[in-house]
C-alpha cells in the first residue's frame, strides 16, 4: 500500500489551480485573462483538450509572443486564441457560456513593472467574466497586494464580491492571517445553478 499523501496549505495560486483541475472538463471553453509567460495558458489548453478552447488576454506583445512560443512547443497552440488586448474587452470577444476564467493580476514576471493591471479595467474584466460563466463554472482571481496598484484590486475584490448575491454566486477568499499584509490571496467564485428569471447580480 502506497503512503496518503500529505495534505498542505499551499499558495493562493495552488489554490487557483486546483479549483481550476476540478472544474474544466475537456470541450470546455475557458478565458486566461491574463496571459503573462502563458504557464496558465498552455495548462489551461492541456485541460479543455483538442475539443475545447481557451481565450487569453495581455496588453504586452512581449506576453503574446513568449505564450505563442509556449503554446507551440506543446503543441497546443490551435486550440487557443490569443488577444493583444485589454481583458477590459472580454464581453467583445468571448462567445459565452465558459467553465472558467482565470486572472491572475500583477505585472508580467521579469518584464516592466509599470505595465500591471489596474482596478478599473480588472472590474470590468471581472463583471464581464461573471457574467459569461456557465451554472456551476467558476472564476479564480490571484491577488497581490504587495503593491499599490495591487493593494488597490484587493480591496476592492473584497467590497464588490461582498455585494454578490449568494443566490447567483458564492465567493471564497483565501488569505494567510500570518503571512503579512503583502501575501498573495485567492478569490474564488462559483456561479450557482438556480434557475432565476433575471441576469445575475452583480450588485446587490
Ligand atoms: C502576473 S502576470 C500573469 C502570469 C501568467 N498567468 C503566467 O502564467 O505566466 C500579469 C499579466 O497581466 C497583464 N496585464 C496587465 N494589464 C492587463 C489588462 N488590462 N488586460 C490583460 N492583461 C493585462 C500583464 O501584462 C502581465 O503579463
Amino acid at each position: 500500500m502506497t503512503a496518503p499523501e500529505t495534505w498542505e496549505l499551499r499558495s493562493a495560486r495552488y489554490l487557483a489551480r486546483e479549483a481550476q483541475e476540478k472544474v474544466i472538463r475537456p470541450g470546455d471553453t475557458v478565458v486566461d485573462a491574463t496571459m503573462g509567460n502563458g504557464y496558465d495558458t498552455v495548462r489551461l489548453a492541456e485541460l479543455v483538450g483538442s475539443e475545447g478552447h481557451v481565450f487569453a488576454f495581455d496588453v504586452q506583445p512581449l506576453a503574446v509572443m513568449h505564450t505563442m512560443q509556449r503554446l507551440e512547443d506543446a503543441g497546443v497552440k490551435e486550440r487557443c486564441s490569443l488577444l493583444c488586448c485589454s481583458h477590459a474587452e472580454m464581453a467583445r470577444y468571448v462567445p459565452g457560456p465558459v467553465r472558467c476564467v482565470v486572472f491572475n493580476l500583477g505585472w508580467l514576471p521579469g518584464g516592466d513593472k509599470r505595465i500591471t493591471t489596474r482596478w478599473p479595467s480588472t472590474w470590468t474584466a471581472v463583471r464581464a467574466a461573471l457574467r459569461l460563466l456557465q451554472p456551476m463554472g467558476v472564476c479564480t482571481i490571484c491577488a497581490y497586494p504587495g503593491h499599490a496598484a495591487g493593494d488597490e484590486e484587493r480591496r476592492s475584490l473584497v467590497t464588490v464580491l461582498s455585494g454578490l448575491r449568494p443566490q447567483d454566486y458564492n465567493v471564497l477568499h483565501q488569505r494567510f492571517l500570518n503571512a503579512g499584509e503583502d501575501a498573495p490571496e485567492c478569490f474564488i467564485i462559483q456561479r450557482q445553478n438556480r434557475k432565476t428569471d433575471r441576469s445575475p447580480g452583480i450588485m446587490r
